[in-house]
């Protein structure tokens, strides 16, 4: 064995023998609530205590003992549903929806069995002995809550837990309930053989891949489809869930456990899985500053100010693009967060400077774990104040983390909140180029085993809440305080982060944790985004190359292929591997990456036009294939391949030694897809397609309907993007039409919010391109031009090009030229304004 390879067989034997500190089902309060009923009251519904308000229904649950009473109420507000299951007696603070609708309940029909009742075109059917709930929407039985009679709630201080099962009819896949690494649609857990999905914020070291174990994201939402219908259920709280997943006949069987004292929930059912994942999704779509969609570079860690402007250097040498470089704790005077190692860092606002002049950013880690030393000023104020989170006896928890001993920020009180943002400001935190990484926010606890290496659960906040009621928000709350507090120092906040909860902000990346410079990391890293996506986590990214172990070179130069398509793109490795900038490798190898890279960029105005459209419409970023072809059965379980939007297909070799691959392409006959990395070579959608392939890129396709806008020009930076003129690439469908959008401002304020922005669709048919404003009242004066269009299978014959603008014509612009085989036709040299609608025919 050389040197080399036994260092690696070191490190991958470390890392499979690495401690992990995961807990089963049986180990906590799963193990018995799995079992339910045995062991627990069960209920009917007492069929006099019913009232109906103008949206609602209520009742009392009963146990058969007689012993135990729950409230028990019913919200529509189409097209959700919500319900709560408690036993306290007002449930109206708990309401989740606003009755805006204009139906009102009507009561339908009543025995001594069973109530039913109509809002609009839903309906339930409620029913006494024992309780359950039927819900149909449009006549059509969509779910059953409690219908296997397993409900839960146990309020004791010895026993506080929830647990209730929800069958979903009419769909054959289940999907959501992020973050774990395994395949996007979720597999049955009933087999014996299989712990439920957990959802429970931890550092889970060095996880298990194809495994419902927790990692450090939770994301309580979770969709059903099939052919004809789709679903999906919220389960709003942010404690410790267990899911268990059963495939029946047309049918998924879900239960949930959750450690809560009460059941609130909502339900959406709907025939278009589009329209359900647009009215149930976890956190607020926030536009991304442009230079997050670029590339990021980070290593554990950048030792010192020289070696960050070494590597802006060789990215620039190498002509490899780069936005931003990474710091960890190490930045920091000796683990003290907002400040700076005197040694290392002498002069962080020069060096913040020095990248600003060429649109270079640094990201630095910032901790919730605060090291807990006399004379740091933020520790001083924090445990003067009694900002930290507590002991059951009053004293501040202080546990092992980055820097030594620490104590965490209770966010949960706002006086600490409102320090933490003003730690922020730029008196404190000198500089504005600068953006956070909030690494372990889950928060993680190193040496802390026994409490699965994050906070007890009996740690208290403010002002007396205890810790395991809103453990998974944790990180989330972090990242709303960083958010105002950065919101003081400058536009667009980009912060990443771990850990994120449904109260998410969207205002930086979801990191997939420390994963391992393997195939199957690689290939994990698409089912785990795709899922994140489905929520709506939106800028989702695994560390590109892996972060542990030491990838080959053809590892390394797929993942960065692959990668690109995702939406967040850094490459992260340890402290003990050698370096791995892409600069460091051979010509070719760095070619390969280079390539990756400008796909990218080329990319960014359809990224960040999608960025956009989410924010407005909630269509997702990345989406699995049935996001857009629902009917398609052989679709459902694919999550090797995504679209970006709904005119890319990116299908990643996630495998050694590919040379020829398997292609699925949705749509049928009248579906085309083009391949970008061969001529634009036209395939038709109907499924499994042979594509070859070789090392330098990964299959790419157009979709025949789109209209993909492009920056072809090589960059180094995104901000050197701006000024660079539009491609148009019109991809003509069986019928000689195209499609698309594109949205423009300035890439960095909020100026969008009074109106300061394009958003414009191009349509083309019968030979001619149709430009406008699809929002007239917005506009951008900032925009660049459109210099040159594609067509693909383009018309025959054209000899020359006609302009109308404001109905004044311009003959015989730009230059036209036909690839060699006809099938591609280029006409360059315009200088279109964005701003005028236009008409540009081909004659
Ligand atoms: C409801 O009424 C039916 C007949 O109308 C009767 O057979 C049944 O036992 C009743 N159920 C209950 C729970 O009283
Ligand atoms: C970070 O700093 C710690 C303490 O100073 C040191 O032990 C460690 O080696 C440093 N890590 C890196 C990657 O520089
Ligand atoms: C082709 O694209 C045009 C424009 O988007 C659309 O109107 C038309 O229905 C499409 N034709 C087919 C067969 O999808
Ligand atoms: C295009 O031009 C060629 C040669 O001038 C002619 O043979 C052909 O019929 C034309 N095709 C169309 C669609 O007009
Ligand atoms: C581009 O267009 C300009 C005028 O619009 C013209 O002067 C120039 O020659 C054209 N260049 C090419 C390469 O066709």
């Amino acid at each position: 064995m050389t040197k080399e390879t036994i260092f690696l067989f070191i490190l991958i034997l470390q890392f499979l023998t690495g401690v992990t500190s995961r807990k089963t089902c049986d180990e906590t309060f799963c193990g018995k609530l799995r079992k339910s009923p045995e062991g627990y009251p069960r209920y009917n519904l007492d069929l006099s205590t019913i009232i109906t308000e103008d949206n609602g229904i209520a009742g009392d649950l009963i146990s058969h003992d007689g012993l135990y009473n729950l409230k028990f109420t019913i919200l529509f507000e189409p097209p959700l549903v919500a319900f709560i299951i408690a036993n306290i007696v007002d449930v109206k603070g708990m309401n989740p929806l606003r009755n805006t609708a204009a139906d009102s309940l009507k009561l339908e029909k009543s025995t001594n069995e069973t109530i039913t009742v109509t809002f609009g075109t839903e309906k339930a059917i409620l029913y006494s002995k024992p309780f359950k709930i039927e819900l149909y929407s449009e006549n059509q039985l969509v779910s059953v809550i409690n219908g296997n009679n397993r409900l839960v709630v146990q309020t004791s201080p010895a026993e506080l837990v929830t647990a209730l099962d929800v069958v979903f009819h009419g769909v054959q896949q289940a999907y959501g309930i992020p973050l774990h690494a395994d395949n996007l649609a979720l597999r049955t857990t009933t087999d014996g053989r299989t712990d439920p999905y957990r959802l429970y914020n931890h550092n889970n070291g060095q996880y298990q891949l194809k495994s419902t174990e927790a990692l450090h994201s939770s994301m309580p939402v979770l969709y059903t489809h099939g052919k004809g219908r789709s679903s999906g259920i919220f389960w709003s709280d942010v404690a410790h869930l267990w899911v268990d997943i059963t495939h029946g006949y047309d049918e998924i069987e879900t239960y949930f456990m959750s450690k809560t004292p009460y059941i609130a929930a909502t339900l959406c059912s709907r025939p278009s899985i589009v329209d359900v994942m647009s009215v149930l999704y976890v956190a607020t779509p926030n536009l991304p500053p442009y230079f997050a969609l670029g590339y990021h570079q980070s290593r554990n860690s950048y030792a010192n100010e020289n070696e960050v402007l070494s590597v802006v250097d060789n990215f620039n040498k190498n002509n490899l693009p780069l936005e931003s470089v990474w710091l960890d704790t190490n930045h920091t005077d000796n683990g003290k967060y907002f400040t700076w190692d005197p040694i290392r860092f002498p002069n962080p606002v020069r060096l913040q400077n020095q990248l600003a002049l060429e649109n270079r950013f640094l990201v630095v880690t910032i901790g919730q774990h605060i090291k807990v030393e006399k004379g740091y000023f933020v520790h001083d104020e924090l445990s003067a104040k009694r900002f930290y989170i507590r002991n059951p006896d009053g004293s501040d928890y202080v546990g092992d983390s980055l820097p030594g001993d620490s104590s965490y920020i209770d966010f949960y009180n706002p006086s600490a909140l409102e320090y933490y943002t003003t730690l922020f400001s730029l008196e404190t935190f000198k500089a504005r180029n600068l953006h956070v990484f909030l690494d372990l926010n889950e928060p993680t606890v190193f040496k802390n085993g026994h409490y699965e290496n994050t906070l007890p659960p009996y740690l208290l906040h403010s002002p007396s809440i205890p810790h395991h009621f809103l453990h998974n928000a944790f990180g989330s709350t972090q990242l709303i305080a960083t958010f105002e507090g950065l919101l003081k120092r400058q536009e667009r906040p980009f912060i990443a982060a771990r850990s994120h909860s449904l109260y998410d902000l969207n205002a930086g990346p979801q990191i997939i944790e420390d994963n391992f410079a393997s195939w199957e990391h690689l290939e994990i890293s698409f089912p785990m985004c795709l899922s994140e996506s489905l929520v709506n986590i939106n800028m989702c990214g695994a560390n590109v190359g892996g972060f542990a172990g030491i990838p080959d070179d053809e590892l390394y130069q797929r993942w960065y292929q692959a990668g690109a398509w995702l939406p967040f793109y850094r490459a992260h490795f340890a402290a003990d591997v050698p370096p791995r900038e892409p600069y460091m490798y051979s010509e070719q190898v760095k070619a390969r990456v280079r390539r990756a890279m400008y796909q990218r960029y080329a990319h960014l105005p359809v990224w960040y036009t999608l960025f956009w459209e989410n924010t407005i419409f909630l269509t997702r970023i990345i989406r699995p294939l049935f996001y857009h072809y629902p009917h398609e059965e052989a679709t459902f379980t694919i999550d090797n391949e995504l679209l970006l939007g709904a005119n890319i297909l990116v299908a990643p070799i996630l495998k050694r030694d590919v040379y020829l691959m398997s292609v699925y392409l949705p749509g049928g006959e009248n579906e085309l897809w083009y391949n970008i990395d061969d001529n634009f070579k036209v395939f038709r959608g109907i499924g499994q397609r042979i594509v070859y392939v070789n090392l330098d890129s990964v299959p790419v396709f157009y979709r025949g309907g789109g209209i993909i806008v492009r920056k072809d020009i090589p960059r180094l930076t995104s901000a050197a993007t701006v000024k660079d003129p539009y491609t148009l690439y019109i991809c003509l469908n069986t019928t000689n039409g195209a499609s698309g959008t594109l949205y423009v401002d300035d890439y960095k304020t909020y100026s969008f919010a009074e109106n300061k922005f394009l958003y414009l669709g191009f349509s083309f048919s019968g030979n001619t391109l149709y430009g406008y404003k699809i929002i007239k009242d917005a506009d951008y004066d900032g925009a660049a031009p459109i210099e040159d269009i594609v067509i693909l299978r383009p018309p025959k014959n054209i000899t020359r090009v006609s302009l109308n603008v404001r109905s004044i014509f311009y003959d015989n612009l730009g230059t036209i030229a036909y690839s060699s085989d006809r099938k591609v036709l280029k006409l360059s040299n315009l200088s279109l304004d964005l701003r005028e609608p236009f008409e540009l025919t081909f004659i």
